[in-house]
């Protein structure tokens, strides 16, 4: 599903991101764009984000 509309990032994008080795919501958001832009999907990116650096 989409998480980010505004730079089409979807919550695959956000765990791939983790997989190849970003380590915090930050890192994720440099590397996808997500949340740079309107900020509405920073909430559920974050928790999305959180839960795949927990399941690592
Ligand atoms: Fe992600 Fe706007 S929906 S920055």
């Amino acid at each position: 599903m989409y998480v980010c509309l505004c730079k089409g990032i979807s919550d695959r994008h956000l765990r791939q991101s983790v997989e190849d080795g970003s380590h915090s919501w930050r890192q994720v958001q440099r590397e996808t764009g997500c949340g740079t832009q309107c900020g509405k999907c920073a909430c559920v990116g974050k928790q999305i984000v959180r839960e795949a650096i927990h399941e690592k």
